[in-house]
């Protein structure tokens, strides 16, 4: 088994909350999806996305409702997705021929797909929209993890994530949503800067105007 991460320490150890790394410092600066049609073998193997998906999870989470979940894709399952997500996409109203050969591809545009479900539970105190922030944390802590093992990823939504159907394919239940795929693998082609926003532009600093 390769060890991609270091163990976790048991709950309850001290550990730093600043972590000074160069090294980090360039990965966040330069970080960038992979193009979902330049994504290819090798990806992760079932051990090392089980790896992946444990440092995922490490993301905050308001009273550890731990609010979302994962369905994995690998190997020939993503075949059999496809080819139930081409059915979905045939049954459609005005559904052409080339939309059921798309939707059968969807899920082989890389080695391996993860499906991020956010789960939020309303307990009353811990508000869903918190616990559905969690989950797009989530999503993007495993692209962090994908891409310093050295695997592209890009996180996609499209229609299957707005799809009835799929979330019953997928038996999601009633207080379940998908916050998109995740495809992980090789990039074959490197992907290009893309503009990225004025943050200036963003920010304001409290009260407003001079005082
Ligand atoms: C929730 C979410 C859904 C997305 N869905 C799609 C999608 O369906 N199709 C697509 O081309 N890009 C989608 N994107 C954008 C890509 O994931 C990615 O942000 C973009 O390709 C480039 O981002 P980067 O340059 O910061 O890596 C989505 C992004 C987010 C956050």
């Amino acid at each position: 088994m390769t060890k991609l991460f270091p163990d976790p320490p048991p709950a309850g150890s001290p550990l730093l909350a600043a972590r000074p790394a160069n090294e980090v410092r360039s990965f966040l600066a330069l970080r960038k999806s992979a193009n979902k049609i330049f994504l290819g073998e090798p990806g992760p193997t079932a051990d090392e996305l089980q790896q992946l998906l444990s440092i995922a999870v490490r993301v905050p989470d308001h009273r550890k409702m731990a609010p979302w979940r994962f369905v994995t894709f690998q190997g020939e399952a993503r075949r059999e997705f496809g080819k139930a997500l081409a059915h979905i996409a045939g049954s459609k109203d005005g559904a052409e021929a080339r939309d059921v050969v798309e939707a059968a591809g969807l899920p082989l545009r890389a080695p391996t797909v993860v499906a991020v479900i956010s789960a939020p539970v309303d307990d009353g105190r811990t508000p869903v929209w918190e616990q559905e922030l969690s989950a797009g944390a989530l999503c993007y802590n495993l692209l962090l993890a994908a891409n310093s093992c050295g695997w592209g990823g890009v996180w996609l939504s499209e229609w299957i994530t707005f799809s009835k159907d799929v979330d019953t394919l997928l038996a999601l239940k009633e207080n379940e949503r998908l916050a998109g795929f995740i495809y992980i693998g090789t990039a074959s082609a490197q992907p290009q800067e893309r503009v990225r926003p004025d943050v200036s532009q963003l920010v304001s600093a409290w009260p407003p105007g001079d005082l």
